[in-house]
This record gives structure tokens, sequence and C-alpha cells, in this order.
């Protein structure tokens, strides 16, 4: 049973030395991380762009079959570019969130009119294209190019809101401010590529939503929410709006 705990307004908590956390994620990759998922090979912009859009709203499972179709009939930008909207629509079907195939579709023809059919590698650049996000073109810069960009997608913002034991919405503008800057605080120089993997499969599969295996997490020792004891309770829910309170006035008539 979820228990309901009201969370007390904190204030925001310090981050930590970003090396110590790195240390700890890179130890914990290194063993438990995963390595073998189809995008993690040849990791060239294109396939690992074409993953991170496939994976923003579904999962790596249902994933796996729709990527491999997908780079069997498009293995590369200028082939997607070419294609009629159709037959890349028709190679998403099930897989959801259609305006992500329009997007990428969209992408294609933009990277090949205006950059040579080659990936732009910086964040502006990126993030101009349709169906890239900031932690998209983060994912992309950092897996991709090797650079040392921030992501914060859904996985990683529940592991830094916990890990920071942010008691507000995280979707509140103030909250966003504040997890990109400890997102950017915690990203190394080195191995970006294998920091941002870590931190999503973290996300994906110990600090998960719900119930987390804090247990198994190699940042228990200093995750406020698990030191507290309300990682379940984390992260908070959008607030409910308010119902407006009206005000009125009944007259009560009695005939005499
Ligand atoms: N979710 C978003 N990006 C991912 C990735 N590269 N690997 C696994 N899950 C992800």
């Amino acid at each position: 049973m979820k228990l309901k705990i009201p969370l007390m307004k904190q204030p925001k908590s310090p981050f930590l030395d970003p090396k110590r956390l790195q240390k700890l994620i890179f130890t914990w990759f290194d063993r438990y991380g995963r390595k073998n998922l189809p995008w993690q090979q040849n990791k060239t912009p294109y396939r690992v762009w074409l993953s991170e859009v496939m994976l923003q709203q579904t999962q790596v499972s249902t994933v796996i079959p729709y990527f491999e179709r997908f780079l069997q009939q498009f293995p590369d930008i200028e082939s997607l570019a070419n294609a009629p909207l159709d037959s890349v629509l028709h190679l998403w079907t099930g897989l959801g969130y259609y305006s992500r195939a329009r997007n990428l579709h969209k992408t294609a023809g933009l990277i090949k009119k205006n950059f040579a059919g080659i990936f732009p590698e910086t964040l502006d650049a990126l993030e101009d294209l349709p169906g890239i996000g900031r932690s998209t073109a983060g994912a992309i810069l950092s897996i991709a190019f090797k650079k040392p960009a921030a992501i914060l997608d859904g996985n990683v913002k529940r592991v830094l809101t916990r890990l920071q034991g942010l008691t507000e919405w995280p979707g509140e503008k103030e909250s966003l401010t504040y997890l990109w800057k400890a997102a950017i605080h915690y990203t190394p120089l080195n191995r970006p590529d294998d920091y941002a993997q870590a931190m999503m499969d973290l996300g994906a599969t110990i600090c998960v939503r719900g119930t987390p295996s804090c247990e198994k997490c190699p940042l228990k020792k200093y995750c406020i929410a698990h030191l507290q004891g309300i990682e379940k309770n984390l992260p908070r829910q959008k607030p409910k709006k308010k119902l407006p309170v009206r005000h009125a006035t009944l007259f009560f008539y009695s005939k005499k």
C-alpha cells in the first residue's frame, strides 16, 4: 500500500562532489550496466539518434525489433531523407506517438539539406531539429560524440530527484532548473557516453517508479530520499489544480 505522507517543502540540497558520484556510477556500470543493446554497437550519430527517439516514450524490449527493422530499411540518414513519409510511418506502426516518426523524417531532410547529411555536433544545432529536445540532444552528444553533455530524461530525472531529496514536483519550472544544474554538475568530462547510459540504466532498473531497489543502488549512502525513508513518495506527483471556490448567496422565500 502506498503511504500518503505529506512531504514537507525542504530547501534544495547542495550537490555532492561529482568525482565521488562518478566513481560510484562507473564502478556500478562496469559491473551491471547494459552494454549489449543493439544501439550500443557501432554507436553512430544516426543509430544513437534513432534509438533515443524510439526510447523517448517506449520501453527497451519493445523498441529492439522496431530499431532493427528500421535500420534494415533505412540504414543511413540519406535513405531516410529520400524515403516517402508513408513508408516511415508504416515501419512505425504499433510503436505509437507517430509525431516521432514525422519529426524523424523531417529532421533527416533538414540534415541532408542544411548540414550536407552530416549530424551537427552542438547542443544548439541539435535542439533546433524537430523531435530533438534538450535531453535527446545531450544523449546524442554524449553517446555518439563522447562530448560531456548533460541528459535529463524521465529515468535520470527520477534518480536525481531522489538523490537530491527534491520534494517539489519535478515538472515545476524551478525544480527543472535545479535538476538541470544537478545533471550538468554530475556529468563527467571523461566517459560521458558510459555515464549517460549508466544513469539511464540506474533509473530503468534500480531507481524505478514506486518501490525502488535501494539495497542494490550505488548511491544509497548519499541518496537523501533513501536516507529519509521517503523514496517511495518521490518524485512527487503533479499537484492537482484546486477547484475555484465560488461564493453565492441563497435567498429563501416563504409563502405566508
Ligand atoms: N532510454 C532512453 N535512452 C536510453 C538508452 N540509451 N538506453 C536505454 N534506455 C534508454
